[in-house]
């Protein structure tokens, strides 16, 4: 089975099996079937497949949207294989607004907590009520409240190791009345000036902001962001600034947070490739894929670009693209390996 069509990055690879499954049913009968545990997919958007895959993958495809409107908020449950930003547009659409910065992001809503998905100011957790899960070690259905998710900064529950059996099937939002319009972030404050905004005017600015500088996966194979905006100390940041007074820096709960895109860009790395794939062109922390890369070439780049990011500001990057070996999840230091 070639993988290529089974992840934004396009790259070449293969995997055993993929299994498709549309409702709990039939996830129940996989279960029988199957004997080893196997990966979950979504849209693949933040995904590389470093080796050919052994175990199998599965993937849901149930997508049912059932809104409840009540006094002081809309609750939404949404399907895990629901595409993330067709939910976004249907809301916004229905001028029901909240999560229409999210808008564009590649991806499913199964797999939006993951990583706690994030954008111009707002991220998945300021909404995300419960998320209801499949144990494939024990066949049963749970629901995982808010603030059993631990969401944070690109991450949640559903990275660390409790979560190994878990498949995520459901995800509960509730957006709160009256729309409360986030416009902090650049590129959005001029909105604040509009009289009677709509969460439509605030997804349209959002397209176009993104369009402007990010690939579009379909056209450039990417992941978005490959590395997270790394936290430093208050002390190292003082450092740093003393050379190099233009870092944008923004001072968070447990230090400074410094863009990797900006560390990466004064390096240089801008257009800069290895084989087939090459750091983009408008925003230096994605990496694209040119049409011919190899899973290598993607790989080796990463790693130079962490190497000298490390050996020029003392910053570890640590990647927010996920890599998948074999049969076992891979850091980037194993998969460079
Ligand atoms: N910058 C550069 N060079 C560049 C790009 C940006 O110096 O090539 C500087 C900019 O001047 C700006 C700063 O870096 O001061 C931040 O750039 P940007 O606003 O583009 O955001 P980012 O920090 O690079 C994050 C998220 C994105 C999200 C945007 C908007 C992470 C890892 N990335 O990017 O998320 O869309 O903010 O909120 O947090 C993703 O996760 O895949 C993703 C695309």
């Amino acid at each position: 089975l070639n993988l290529q069509p089974y992840h934004t990055f396009g790259l070449p690879q293969t995997a055993c099996s993929l299994h498709l499954v549309s409702d709990l049913h039939q996830l129940q009968t996989l279960r029988a079937e199957l004997k080893q545990r196997p990966y979950w997919l979504g849209e693949g958007a933040n995904t590389i497949f470093v080796e050919p895959i052994l175990r199998p993958i599965v993937k849901l495809t149930a997508q049912q949207v059932t809104i409840e409107s009540r006094s002081a908020s809309v609750c939404c449950h949404i399907e895990a294989g629901k595409d993330w930003h067709q939910l976004v547009a249907e809301l916004t659409g229905q001028g029901i607004g909240g999560i229409e910065n999210l808008a564009l992001i590649p991806g499913t809503v199964g797999a939006a907590p993951i990583q706690n998905i994030g954008a111009y100011g707002v991220e998945l957790a300021d909404f995300c009520i419960y998320v209801d899960v499949f144990d494939w070690s024990t066949g049963e259905q749970r629901r995982l409240e808010a603030d059993e998710c631990q969401f944070s900064y690109r991450h949640s529950v559903f990275k660390t190791d409790a979560a190994t059996n878990w498949l995520i099937t459901a995800v509960g939002l509730e957006l709160p009345k009256p729309w409360r319009p986030k416009l902090t972030y650049g590129g959005l404050e001029q909105l604040a000036k509009e009289q009677s905004l709509t969460p439509q005017q605030v997804m349209a600015q959002v397209i176009a902001v993104r369009q402007a500088k990010l690939p579009d996966p379909a056209q450039l194979g990417n992941a978005g962001s490959f590395f997270k905006n790394p936290t430093i100390s208050n002390e190292q940041a003082s450092r740093l600034l003393a050379h190099h007074p233009n870092m944008p820096h923004f001072t968070v709960s447990d230090g400074i947070k410094v863009p990797a895109a900006w560390l990466i860009d004064q390096l240089g790395w801008k257009g800069k490739a290895v084989g087939g794939a090459a750091v983009h062109d408008n925003q230096a922390l994605v990496i694209i894929n040119r049409g011919s890369a190899e899973v290598a070439d993607v790989i080796s780049l990463a790693w130079r670009i962490k190497q000298q990011v490390q050996q020029s500001y003392d910053i570890e990057l640590v990647p927010e693209v996920r890599f998948l070996g074999a049969n076992e999840e891979l850091t980037l230091e194993q998969a460079y390996a």
